[in-house]
């Protein structure tokens, strides 16, 4: 029987890197980008077009995306926070592209300026302009579990947020726990609700560690069907504007994870240990997955 398979989405390259007191030249973060491939990523996401006044290590995206690998497999992603983002993107060759929406006003106003209102209605327009140019978009409910200003968001903000987003056409909504606050079971209560409403299909995942559950909550939500996660290579990460946000779950642990439960990722281990080794010597704040040094003996012993 084949296995069933779990795509793993490499947020390294933007959610990884925005937060980095080291800024990285574009073609350095292509290296990272090529690296992942060469591990076996497909899902990668490899720009924001953004405010380089707001976020410096995000300045360069469109020579980022000007000089990706030609692989009709791969699925590039780039970050906007807005239309002029979306515009920036597009123009610069964007064929997939991810939208930040806010289960709190506060985060919003942080991160964009924006109430979520006006997020969500800046949203809906661009749906209707990627509908029309044939890009595909990924529209992310952030703080979905709990905000660093506002505290805890109670669940039917994330998923009325989820289904009215999904409705709109939205080609998939990632929930994001972008401080790392949420716990195992209201992440598997949450992602059961949104599986049995929507279906797993367009539906994924994005946690941090903070707190060391991030594994958990990817557990947990495989549990409830989702089938698609975000994580960054080297366990990179933090997001500037949400104060104690940590690194993304690392994508060496989900990868094994996934695999001894019986999933098929695509990625292979030894290309994981190269590109963590690279963000590493990038950025001197990778402090890799946390079964680093179990791979490693692994891999001497092989
Ligand atoms: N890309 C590049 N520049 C942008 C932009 C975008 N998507 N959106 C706005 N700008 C520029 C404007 O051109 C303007 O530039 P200027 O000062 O040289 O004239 C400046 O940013 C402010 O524009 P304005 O429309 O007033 O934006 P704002 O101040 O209301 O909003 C954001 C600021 C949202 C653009 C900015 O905070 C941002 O890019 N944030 C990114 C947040 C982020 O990446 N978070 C992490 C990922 S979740
Ligand atoms: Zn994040």
């Amino acid at each position: 029987m084949m296995a069933e398979r779990v795509i793993i989405n490499d947020v390294g390259p933007r959610d990884g890197l925005q937060n980095q007191a080291r800024l990285l030249e574009p073609v350095d973060r292509l290296r990272l980008i090529q690296a992942l491939l060469d591990a076996g990523l497909r899902h990668i996401e490899v720009a924001a077009f953004v405010s380089p006044k707001a976020v410096p290590a995000m300045a360069g995206a469109a020579e980022i995306m000007a000089s990706l690998p030609a692989m009709k497999e791969a699925c590039f992603t780039a970050l906007v926070p807005n239309m002029k983002g979306y515009e920036l993107a597009t123009a610069a060759g964007a064929r997939s592209v991810s939208m930040v929406l806010y289960a709190s006003d506060e985060m919003a106003q942080a991160n964009a300026r924006m109430t979520m209102a006006e997020a969500e209605t800046v949203t809906g327009a661009i749906l209707q302009r990627a509908r029309e140019e044939g890009v595909r978009i990924s529209a992310y409910v952030s703080v979905a579990f709990e905000c660093p200003f506002a505290g805890e968001v109670a669940p039917a903000v994330a998923t009325g947020l989820a289904g009215r987003l999904l409705a709109a056409g939205a080609d998939e909504v990632t929930i994001a726990d972008t401080i790392g606050a949420a716990n195992p079971l209201e992440v598997r209560a949450m992602m059961a609700d949104l599986v049995q409403e929507h279906g797993a299909e367009r539906l994924a995942c994005h946690f941090h560690d903070t707190r060391a559950m991030g594994l958990a909550n990817v557990f947990a939500a495989c549990e409830s069907g989702i089938r698609k996660f975000d994580a960054s290579i080297g366990r990179l990460g933090g997001c500037p504007f949400a104060p104690g946000a940590s690194g993304n779950v690392a994508t060496e642990d989900v990868a094994m994870l996934l695999q001894q439960m019986g999933f098929e990722t695509g990625v292979e281990a030894a290309g994981l240990m190269r590109a963590a080794a690279l963000a590493q010597e990038l950025t001197g704040n990778a402090p890799g997955g946390r079964a680093k040094a179990w791979l490693q003996r692994q891999h001497e012993a092989a």
